[in-house]
Order: C-alpha cells, then structure tokens, then sequence
C-alpha cells in the first residue's frame, strides 16, 4: 500500500499539547514515537487518529509494549513491523479498533432494505441468482444478525429468493465474537421483546445466545477495506451496509475505501452510510436515491 495521505503535517508541533506518556513501570512514548506510530498505523489500516486521540493510544501502545516483554516503544515497534506472521499486527489492531455496535442500530435503514431496495435488486436479477449482502464492517455481528432477522421477519420474498449475507471486519478477536453470538442485554436494547424471545436464549450468566438458524446464516471474513487485494476478493455485491466505519479514516482512506467497494458492487447495487456520513464529499460514483425511509446511494445501472 502507498497512499498519499490528505492528513495534517506529522510534526511534534501538530500535537495539543506536547508531552510524553509514562506508565507506572517506566515505559514512554514520546511525542515522535506517536507520529511514527500514527503514520505506520495509517498506512497499514487507514485508521488515522486524530491528536486529540492521543491518550487512547498511548494506553493501548503501552499495554501491547507490556504483554509482548517489549524494553521500549523502540524494540515494539521493530518486533511488530518485522514480525513474519504479522499477529502482533493484527493484536494490535484489535486493541485499536472501536466496536460499538447494537442490533436494529439506525434501524431506518434496514426497512428501506426491505420496502424499497430488495424488490428494485431482485427485479435485476434472473430466476435463482444470489442476492449478496454485505456488512461491513460487521463489529461483533449484531449488523449482519439484524439484516438477516429483518429478512426472516419482514420481508415477505425471503422463501422465494437465494439471499446471502457476508460479514466483514479487520478485527479478528471480534469476529470470533460474531461467529459465536453470545450478547450482552445491552446490544438487543432497540429489540422489540418479541424478537429478542424469538431470536436469543438467556444464559445461566446472564447473557443471550443467538439462534442457532440465524447464525449460520451469516458468513465472517476477517478484511481489511483499504487493502486492493483483500478487497479484489469480493464481486457481485447487490447491498452494502458500510456503516460508522468511514468516520475513523480519514479523506484520503475514505475515498480508497469507497473505490474498492464501488468496484466489488454490481451495477444498480445499493450502499447505506452511517447517519453521520455522506458519499457527496467522499465520491462522485454513486446516484444519490431518496427513500421514504432512507437516503441510500447507488452504483449507476
Ligand atoms: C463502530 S464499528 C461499526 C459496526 C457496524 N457497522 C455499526 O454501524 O454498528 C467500526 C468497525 O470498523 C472496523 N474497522 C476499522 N477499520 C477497518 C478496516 N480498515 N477494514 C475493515 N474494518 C475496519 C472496526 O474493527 C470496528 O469493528
């Protein structure tokens, strides 16, 4: 990957306010460690972080310094560029990223799925081709799980067409968590009590399995979307829901992003934003579509 980042300057001076970061046991980052980090960290995700993201990093740098036996942010950062598998790569991804995610989250969108969007997709499809659905990033799984209750509960076609939902996150810890359904109350909140008695069952310790059917029903890859060659992988994509992920990168990752995607979409395939984002300042590819329910944007027929 070479991207030309649209990002501020990587200077100390760009930093509010200077300083380095002590831990109890002696371990530092200093002020260009952190841009080091940041640069390397942006190039290899996309993920930029703001300065005034700092102390999130710092703390989860310094445990990732810890639990590798690393002496200093130094020896860290040799050991996770040069390591040949790449899993403290991946550790340390999974220690950066933010998950939140709930079920039926900016549910809106999901009934212009069903009310709008599957009927216009299957109408452009032959008898018995696959609809193909994709969430990404998926986070632990409530997206995808959603779309696929939304389907079963909601949408009347569902016995009569080939649906498949793919899930996809960087995240490999999270995506093990999405492969097992197990939930926290928290997550099923914005679920009416009909669906949460229909869908999950209570654990001894207080948690929700989510139905078995309903699991199996979502395939995970772990992915990452600025990456052309990972990406390359995934075509024929009829809806997107790529959702609160775009605001993490920053103009330069959001565009590569919105490209690769564009090109994994099949003509007349349909994308959904988060609330907070919007395609007319990232790209000029899509048609903007007015739903009752929702703004979508589509790949031109
Ligand atoms: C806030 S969650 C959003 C989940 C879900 N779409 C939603 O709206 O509830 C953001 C997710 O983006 C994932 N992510 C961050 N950078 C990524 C990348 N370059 N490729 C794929 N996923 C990424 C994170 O691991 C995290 O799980």
């Amino acid at each position: 990957m070479n991207p030309t980042p649209a990002i501020a300057p990587m200077t100390a001076a760009t930093l509010t306010p200077p300083r380095a970061v002590v831990d109890g046991i002696g371990l530092s980052i200093s002020d260009e460690d952190y841009l080091r980090f940041r640069e390397y960290f942006y190039r290899e995700t996309g993920i930029y972080f703001e300065n005034g993201k700092r102390y999130f990093v710092d703390r989860r740098l310094l445990e990732r310094i810890r639990l590798t036996g690393s002496d200093s942010f130094h020896d860290y950062f040799l050991f996770l560029r040069f390591q040949d598998r790449g899993e403290e790569m991946q550790a340390l991804v999974n220690a950066m990223t933010v998950n939140e995610t709930y079920f039926f989250r900016e549910e809106y969108q999901f009934r212009c799925m069903v009310r709008d969007l599957l009927g216009d997709l299957r109408s452009r499809r032959r008898e018995g081709e696959t609809l193909r659905i994709w969430s990404l990033p998926c986070s632990s799984g409530e997206e995808p799980y959603s779309i696929a209750m939304y389907l079963l509960e909601r949408w009347p076609a569902i016995d009569q067409v080939d649906v498949e939902i793919i899930g996809s996150d960087i995240d490999s810890r999270i995506l093990a968590q999405a492969r097992e359904g197990l939930y926290q109350k928290r997550a099923l909140m914005q679920l009416p009590t009909s669906l949460q008695q229909r869908w999950f069952k209570p654990q001894a310790d207080g948690q929700f399995r989510i139905d078995d059917g309903l699991r199996e029903s979502v395939r995970f890859t772990r992915l990452n979307v600025t990456d052309p060659l990972q990406m390359a992988a995934f075509h024929d994509i009829d809806l997107v829901f790529c959702r609160n992920l775009l605001i993490y990168f920053d103009e330069a990752s959001r565009r590569k992003a919105v490209d690769l995607i564009f090109e994994a979409m099949r003509p007349g395939a349909y994308i959904c934003l988060g609330h907070s984002e919007s395609m007319s300042r990232i790209s000029p590819l899509f048609k903007v579509r007015k739903f009752a329910d929702a703004i979508v944007y589509q790949k031109p027929l």
